[in-house]
């Protein structure tokens, strides 16, 4: 049994810091991870894709052109889409100066250093697996990575990860691979088709415009594949007054790019 907090304990939410503190740091760095950690914030999410050839990156968008200076750097090679870059190309690249100068050298991070850097912040993670359809495997590579690293069989670690993904499929297949990991869908299936999901899905992740109290009810009513009640993390929550009011709706966790406003708007109900 996994001592991820299942839904419905009626606790304060869980405050995660979306892509790290990224209201404050270069999303999806180290250094947002970090400055979650300098906030006091042990819950950390990422978003997961691959190289060309074959490393995990930890990157949101499935082209480097956003958040790094790949144009600048590889001027010919639009679309700059991570799966046509190998790892030494991005790791060449400054994901942080798009940001804040001061940020100037930041890396995307491999998931290898990235776990390692979670583990030693004694952090949280909910580890989203991105555009699974372009990566073929990327399930199995991810567990392997975090069996790797001791995610899979430490119960010190396995409390502290959730795997989401907006692909029921991917969840199935990471569900079959290793049952024990916690999972949970990004979306908002209808209240109907929630025992569908709870074959393979601990949580239910929505965007927190599209719930209410009762859909948090009727997803905390129908038990996941470890048999406890079925958890929802809210997204992207990022001003006090929509923190109160999901936490009033009684969702377990809100995702957010302020983890200090929300934890804070928690604090004052
Ligand atoms: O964790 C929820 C959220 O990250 C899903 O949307 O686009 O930010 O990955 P996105
Ligand atoms: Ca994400």
């Amino acid at each position: 049994d996994s001592p991820v907090r299942a839904g419905g304990t009626g606790a304060r939410p869980l405050v995660i810091a979306h892509r790290g503190a990224s209201a404050q740091a270069p999303e999806n760095t180290l250094a947002s991870i970090d400055r979650a950690a300098e906030l006091g914030i042990p819950w950390v999410e990422n978003d997961v894709q691959r190289t060309r050839d074959g490393e995990l990156v930890v990157i949101h968008d499935d082209s480097l052109q956003r958040t790094t200076d790949v144009k600048r750097v590889f001027p010919g090679r639009a679309p700059w889409k991570v799966k046509d870059f190998t790892a030494a190309e991005i790791a060449r690249l400054d994901a942080g100066s798009w940001f804040d100068s001061r940020f100037a050298g930041t890396r995307v991070p491999t998931l290898e250093q990235y776990m390692r850097r979670v583990e030693y912040n004694r952090q949280k993670l909910v580890l989203e697996i991105k555009n699974p359809e372009l990566y073929p495997g990327i399930e199995q590579q991810i567990l392997k990575l975090l069996g790797n690293e001791g995610w899979l069989d430490r119960p010190h670690l396995t409390g502290r990860l959730v795997v989401q993904s907006f692909s029921a499929d991917s969840l199935r297949t990471v569900h079959e691979l290793r049952p024990a990991v916690t999972t949970a869908f990004l979306g908002t299936p209808r209240i109907a088709d929630l025992p569908g999901y709870a074959a393979f899905t601990d949580g239910i992740n929505p965007s927190y415009g599209t719930i209410s109290r009762g859909y948090v009810s009727a997803a905390h009513s129908v038990a996941g594949p470890h048999g406890r009640p079925l958890g929802v993390f809210a997204w992207t929550v990022d001003d006090a007054d929509s923190a109160r009011q999901v936490a009033g709706y009684g969702v377990d966790g809100i995702i957010t790019d302020k983890p200090d406003v929300v934890r804070d708007a928690l604090q004052n109900p």
